[in-house]
């Protein structure tokens, strides 16, 4: 009667055993054939009630099946402890040889890497850097300037004021003030910044831009300084092939004044759709300082002369990468922007 069942429930434990797929499955096998309550437990328990030869008898085939099932129960827990192990090693594995996600990189905007550029050529000629504020009094950026009290350019509907005596400088020259106001001669800087005003965005005009101020103040200094000095820079900034011309302008703060021309960087000159078949295209607004400007820096005029000059960046940028839109600029398309990167 039991050998019938040890030899059924050898059989079961085998079956279990192998089905088993884990380590929690092997124990419950374990459980359920040699537990406290489990099935050969209640065999040997049993056995009280034979005689001694049967029981002999049957508890020898008893332990031979306990021992069976304790080997096949160590060796089935090792195989699935090392299937386990070898889900997790894969799973957790690192192939060193993929490429890495790639990190994105930002890129210099255009316009700060040509303010850099222009800044590197002036401060190699001796120039040292300045910067001015945004918002700037009415005081700064037309009276000391020298503009009429009836300057078109002071009106509402050409610059963006702040309060009645303050507003968004229209240009950098309001720096020149500033550094006469707080230097002596001899006075070398030049101040890249930001400038506003109300212009209609277009394809050469925006509504924020950006200049280059450059003040030069010492004795004897004269037009030819001037000239020297943006020839020097043009053809550092564009190439020693680039010409230079002078025309004469009107600035309120500079007399005589004039405007700038490069020869054309596409056509060399001969004319072309960029300079609009002239050959020539302008750069930036320059002159003597005007006296009136000196004095309200407390300069001595009658020992020191200098000059002034303010260029485009934005139109300097243009020029350089043959970009036609200045709008480009300010959309933050980084298809754009990374390519001067
Ligand atoms: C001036 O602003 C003078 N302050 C320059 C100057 C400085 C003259 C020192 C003499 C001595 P103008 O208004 O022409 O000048 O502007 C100079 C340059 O700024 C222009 O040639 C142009 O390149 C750029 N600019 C002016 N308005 C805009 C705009 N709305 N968008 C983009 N660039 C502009
Ligand atoms: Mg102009």
């Amino acid at each position: 009667m039991q050998n019938t069942q040890l030899r059924e429930i050898l059989s079961e434990a085998k079956d279990l055993i192998a089905k088993a797929a884990s380590r929690s499955e092997t124990d419950e096998a374990r459980i359920k054939f040699l537990g406290k309550k489990g099935k050969l437990t209640e065999i040997l328990r049993s056995m009280g009630a034979l005689g001694p030869d049967e029981r002999k008898a049957l508890g020898k085939r008893a332990n031979d099946a306990r021992a069976e099932i304790e080997a096949m129960l160590a060796r089935k827990f090792e195989e699935v402890k090392a299937a386990e192990h070898a889900l997790r090693f894969s799973a957790e594995t690192l192939d060193v040889t993929e490429p890495g996600a790639e990190i994105r990189l930002g890129a210099k905007h255009p316009i700060t890497r040509t303010i850099e550029d222009i800044s590197r050529i002036f401060m190699r000629m001796g120039y040292s850097v300045t910067e001015g504020p945004e918002v700037e009094t009415v005081f700064n950026n037309f009276d000391a300037l020298n503009a009429a009290p009836n300057h078109p350019s002071r009106e509402f509907t050409d610059t963006f004021y702040v309060t009645k005596d303050t507003l968004l400088r229209t240009q950098t020259s309001p720096v020149q003030v500033r550094t006469l106001l707080s230097q002596a001669p001899p006075i070398k800087v030049i101040s890249p910044g930001r400038c506003f005003r109300v212009d209609t965005a277009d394809a050469t005009h925006s509504p924020m831009f950006h200049q280059v101020e450059g003040l030069l103040v010492d004795e004897g200094v004269s037009m030819a300084d001037l000239k020297g000095t943006l020839d020097a820079f043009a053809k550092q900034m564009f190439g020693s092939d680039v010409k230079t011309r002078f025309r004469p302008h009107f600035f309120p703060f500079t007399e005589p004044s004039a405007e700038m021309d490069m020869s054309c960087f596409k056509c060399g000159g001969r004319g072309c759709r960029v300079c609009k078949g002239g050959g020539w295209i302008e750069v930036l607004g320059c002159g003597m300082v005007h006296p009136n400007v000196l004095r309200v820096g407390g300069v001595d005029t009658e020992r020191y002369t200098g000059f002034a000059f303010g260029m485009g960046v934005e139109r300097l940028a243009m020029l350089r990468h043959g970009i036609d839109d200045i709008r480009l600029f300010y959309e933050n398309d980084m298809r754009f922007i990374e390519q001067f990167g």
